[in-house]
């Protein structure tokens, strides 16, 4: 079975004492995973080591970035490097989420170089998609998804592909209480595997995990998850509470 995955993005939230209060309340539930199931917590970089001794010795819990540079080091005042991340064993990392692209402006091309850093340095990209409410409103969801996969993956060799981690996560449902109906989340889960069937092959498609991100709570996951697409969840705001995660990762197939 393909990899299942219930991934938390704190983003900028909790202090070092109540991200570690979170982080034990969700392991205290002693959740066991199956082998092809991950729960991933991706803090913010002065918590990684933390989160990591936390999850150290517990199966299939892991400890992620939310983002790293798109240099591989130098003079870049404020910006963390794979490398740094790797050194400290992180073995993920999110990138593109939309925050990223919106605030802070990064771009397709800038996503390809840091993705080509995690793979050289052994980190799982969760590369992140989605579309805004304006483009969803006018149909043309598919084919700006497709554009953002193409400048930004599809150049990739069929080998580093299929370490990747897709997130789909239609910026109109993040955080505002709107989620993508499992309809319509499912839907676009299908195209994006299609997409990376014609790109690469069938095989490869079916086996990179498409996680789906858009306030996943634990009243929706486990309907969102049981699509045939849906390989689990980025979650926001709900991660950030130990009995709502801790729903969600139980809500994994
Ligand atoms: P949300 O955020 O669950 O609060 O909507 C999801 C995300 O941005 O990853």
């Amino acid at each position: 079975m393909r990899q299942q995955i219930a991934a938390a993005n704190w983003k900028m939230n909790l202090t070092y004492q109540q991200g570690e209060q979170l982080l034990d309340g969700i392991l205290n539930e002693n959740i066991e995973l199956a082998n092809h199931q991950l729960a991933v917590f991706a803090v913010p970089f002065p918590y990684l080591t933390l989160a990591t001794q936390k999850v150290s010795g517990r199966k299939n819990y892991l400890a992620s970035a939310q983002n790293c540079s798109d240099q591989k080091s130098g003079a870049y005042t404020g910006e963390v490097a794979a490398e740094m991340l790797k050194s400290i064993n992180i073995r993920y990392c999110v990138l593109g989420h939309s925050e990223r692209r919106e605030y802070f402006s990064e771009r397709n091309q800038s996503l390809a170089q840091r993705v080509a850093l995690c793979l050289e340095n052994g980190i799982t990209p969760i590369f992140c998609c989605g579309e805004t409410l304006s483009i969803r409103e006018v149909g043309a969801q598919e084919g700006y998804v497709e554009t953002q996969l193409m400048e930004s993956l599809f150049h990739f060799s069929e080998e580093d592909i299929r370490k990747m981690v897709i997130a789909y996560e239609p910026i109109w449902a993040i955080g505002t209480g709107k989620t993508a109906s499992v309809g319509q989340a499912q839907e676009m889960h299908a195209h994006i595997r299609n997409l990376f069937a014609k790109k690469y092959n069938k095989a490869t498609a079916n086996h990179i995990p498409i996680l789906y991100g858009g306030s996943v709570k634990a009243a929706n996951a486990k309907e969102l998850f049981h699509s045939p697409d849906v390989d689990g969840g980025l979650v926001g705001g709900a991660s950030l509470n130990a009995t709502e995660f801790s729903s969600i990762i139980r809500a994994l197939k």
